[in-house]
């Protein structure tokens, strides 16, 4: 396991974060984003979206708990904020298992669901501007990537 911490000033410094990690990341793997309302978790993953040459735009997906968005490989972006309490299967196993990047905003209300090795990234807000990026790799994989973003 490999832990790291980063700071961003500006909501354009969140981007370009998450776009080296849209750049860096490779299929199947699994990114978890956990952080109170307002973090950055969806503006983190904006960027992830961008480095991985998604042109559309990623919007906050709450109601609708999924949304694919199409880059160099497929883009999951859960959002699992409705989903505390909830133990019936949404097929999400399946498309972890999937070719694509999956970024789960709210993992700790599925915890069923988290894979044994995965980039974890908490984010806290410090000021207005200013977030923390507490990052966890477990597994070589995730650990190489952390080494490539920072
Ligand atoms: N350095 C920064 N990085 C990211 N967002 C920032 C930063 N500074 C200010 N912000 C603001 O913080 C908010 C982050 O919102 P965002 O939707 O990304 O949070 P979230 O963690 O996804 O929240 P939710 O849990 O509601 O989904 C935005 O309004 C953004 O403009
Ligand atoms: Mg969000």
């Amino acid at each position: 396991m490999k832990k790291s911490t980063a700071y961003t000033e500006s909501v354009e410094q969140t981007h370009q974060l998450g776009e080296r990690i849209g750049k860096a990341a490779e299929g199947n793997m699994v990114l978890l984003l956990s952080g109170d309302l307002g973090a950055g978790k969806t503006t983190l993953t904006q960027g992830i979206a961008k480095g991985l040459g998604v042109k559309r735009n990623v919007t906050s997906p709450t109601f609708t708990i999924l949304k694919i968005y199409r880059g160099r490989m497929p883009l999951y972006h859960i959002d699992a904020y409705r989903l505390e309490g909830v133990t019936q299967d949404l097929g999400f196993e399946e498309l972890m298992e999937d070719d694509g990047l999956t970024v789960i905003e709210w993992s700790q209300f599925i915890p069923e669901l988290i894979p044994d090795e995965y980039l974890s990234v908490s984010i806290r807000l410090k000021d207005e501007d200013q977030r923390e990026f507490e990052f966890e790799a477990v597994g070589e994989r995730y650990e190489k990537l952390l080494e490539a973003i920072l």
